[in-house]
């Protein structure tokens, strides 16, 4: 399969289906000498796993992540790093009903179209399971944006319709659903266990900030920073749209309140996301990603069989109510995989 490969310096191959074996990741062009234990990946997988907070599936993965090569005496080696990871709690067999049934808004429909053949059980490749393995990438790439103090974080802005209205840094950390407004936290885990109720999933709205960024990151024309970025979020199942700094706003704005203004003391404001004709112009990188409902709903809805029956799908097993708060980490993983690839790509020719 193609596709499976992401960046150029620095590269990654992921591999695995949802109920497979296991599932991970090659790197390719990690530097050497930098410091690196299973600890370091397990951390961060942690805040991915399922299992946690109101929206989150049941399914039980520990996540351990497996280093097998690249490298010594905890340190990396400049060579491919590969790290496994078990599934240890796939139930196929609640797959088994629905083996010639297209699930509405899942890949099973066009991946039929494409393949001839697919992984029915828990989405296969398509499966958010594969999210592990770049969470493992993305703790890799922290390491080499760690000596530069380039740090990535991501809260929660919106779900189920409801908006964060302020900005507490500390709620972040004081709520399951990663929201800098208690009160708006509070009221989407309301939204959440009433849609529970009736069977059915929520989206919402991740902001993800690059910090300490220098300027002259991104290769113009092709890959733009930008372009990359929108590239490496849109990668990611459920997400349906990616903003850059003042994103769709920019659009309602004439061009005096959209420029930023620069002073001695750096831009007076940061509409552009940190980005100017797709190079990083030091300051905060602003992303936003918009995220689909899960498609996996209780609710019965109108599908197809392979053969063309037509069918009503009520999909059961054990499923996320909101992609959100666990898909942050995979958005903060693919942040630090772009601008790692891109510090290596500048350090090549400056
Ligand atoms: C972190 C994360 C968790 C997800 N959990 C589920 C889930 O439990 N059930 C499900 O049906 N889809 C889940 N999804 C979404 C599907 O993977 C995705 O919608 C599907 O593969 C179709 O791809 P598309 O939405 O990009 O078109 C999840 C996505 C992410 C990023």
């Amino acid at each position: 399969m193609s596709g499976s490969s992401f960046g150029k310096a620095f590269q990654i191959t992921t591999f695995g289906e949802s109920h497979g074996k296991a599932l991970g990741v090659v790197v390719q062009g990690c530097p050497p000498g930098l410091p690196i234990d299973q600890t370091i990946i397990q951390k961060a997988l942690d805040k991915r796993k399922p299992g946690q907070g109101p929206a989150s599936t049941k399914r039980k993965e520990p996540d351990n992540p497996i280093i097998l090569s690249g490298t010594f005496e905890g340190k990396t080696t400049g060579t491919p790093i590969m790290i496994l990871i078990e599934n240890k709690d796939a139930k196929s067999k609640s797959y088994t009903d629905i083996a010639s049934v297209f699930r509405p808004g899942h890949g099973d429909f066009t991946y039929q179209k494409k393949y001839g053949v697919r992984d029915y059980r828990g989405g296969g490749r398509a499966s958010a399971r594969e999210t592990a393995a770049r969470v493992a990438a993305g703790a890799v790439a922290q390491l080499v944006l760690d000596p530069h103090d380039i740090c990535i974080e991501s809260y929660t802005l919106g779900l189920g319709g409801i908006s964060a209205r302020s900005f507490d840094r500390e709620a972040i950390e004081n709520n399951p659903l990663r929201v800098p407004d208690m009160a708006a936290a509070r009221a989407m885990e309301e939204k959440i266990n009433e849609v529970k109720d009736q069977g059915d999933s929520l989206g919402g709205i991740v902001e993800i900030r690059a910090k300490n960024v220098p300027p002259g990151l991104g290769d113009p024309v092709f890959d733009k920073l930008d372009g990359e970025i929108a590239k490496a979020m849109m990668s990611i199942g459920a997400v349906k749209a990616v903003e850059i700094g003042a994103g769709i706003k920019a659009a309602l704005m004439t061009g005096y309140e959209n420029n930023d203004s620069l002073t001695q003391d750096g831009f007076e404001s940061n509409n552009a996301g940190g980005i100017l004709a797709g190079i990083s112009n030091g300051d905060d990188i602003i992303v936003r990603v918009h995220v689909k409902p899960i498609p996996s709903i209780l609710k019965p809805q109108k599908t197809m069989k392979e053969n063309g029956e037509e069918f009503s799908i009520s999909t059961k097993g054990r499923h996320d109510i909101c992609a959100i708060p666990r898909i942050n980490k995979v958005c903060e993983a693919m942040l630090a995989l772009v601008l790692t690839d891109h510090l290596l790509r500048q350090k090549s020719i400056s």
